[in-house]
């Protein structure tokens, strides 16, 4: 089953006279459990994309399903009630609370979104601080990790509140290259075994290869159509 699918999406941004296509009539879909990045040059649209399929900006034009929601119509309550339940993010800078332990920024989002008692949140927490590897390390702030441990716990973060989904623009843009291939292989042997579907960023062509398929944005419009995915 398709997760997302998008038909003829457009958007465009109005800057004083001045109006920019950064999305022109894409369509694609993306099967449930898929591993699946979107590349393409600086201002190519990746970004405008993800906050599109994320439900932080609505389309222009065309229509965006995501788990069988039409989330261009929803208004900005229901779209972050809409994103709490399905979607996680990881982001490029990490964005994680610095004043907060490693353990409790991976909670944050149980106890802002989710209402879930804290026998389960530690267990939740300490499960998904396991499969990242930072278990050692839940008493940390993070101005005392590396960028690939922080990548970690952004990814257990993400995770946290068990979304059919995750969101990342960019995730390894701020690591080193062999930092870069390990956060990705970890991200794709959590998909292998929660079947939490990954769609990324990046233009980091050094990636594609750990990727399943591989969507080419090129000034707003698609290239292809992320041949040969094979999970569905
Ligand atoms: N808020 C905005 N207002 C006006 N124009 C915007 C806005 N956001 C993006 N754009 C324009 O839309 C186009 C696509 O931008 P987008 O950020 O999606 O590209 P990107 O592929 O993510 O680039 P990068 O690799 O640099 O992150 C660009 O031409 C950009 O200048
Ligand atoms: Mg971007």
């Amino acid at each position: 089953m398709d997760l997302i699918t998008a038909e003829n999406l457009s958007k465009s941004y109005h800057t004083g006279a001045i109006i920019t296509w950064a999305l022109k009539t894409v369509s694609f879909s993306i099967p449930s459990g898929a591993f699946v990045s979107f590349v393409g040059p600086s201002g190519s649209g990746k970004t405008t994309l993800l906050n599109l399929v994320g439900c932080l900006d609505k389309p222009s034009s065309g229509r965006l399903l995501v788990a069988g929601m039409e989330v261009g119509s929803l208004d900005s309550t229901d779209a972050a009630l809409f994103r709490g339940k399905h979607i996680g993010f990881i982001f490029q800078s990490f964005n994680l609370i610095p004043v907060l332990t490693v353990f409790e920024n991976v909670e944050y989002p149980l106890v802002m979104v989710q209402n879930v008692p804290a026998t389960e949140r530690r267990q939740r927490v300490n499960e998904l601080l396991e499969a990242v590897g930072m278990n050692e390390h839940s008493r940390k702030r993070p101005d005392q990790l590396s960028g690939g441990q922080k990548q970690r716990v952004a990814i257990a973060r993400a995770l946290v509140t068990r979304p059919e989904l995750v969101l990342a623009d960019e995730p390894t843009a701020n690591l080193d290259h062999e930092t870069a291939m390990t956060i990705i292989r970890l991200m794709k042997a959590i998909r292998d075994k929660l079947r939490t579907t990954f769609v990324f960023s990046t233009h980091d062509a050094r990636i594609i290869d750990e990727v399943e398929s591989v969507f080419r944005l090129d000034d707003g419009s698609l290239k292809n159509n992320g041949g040969g995915l094979r999970h569905g």
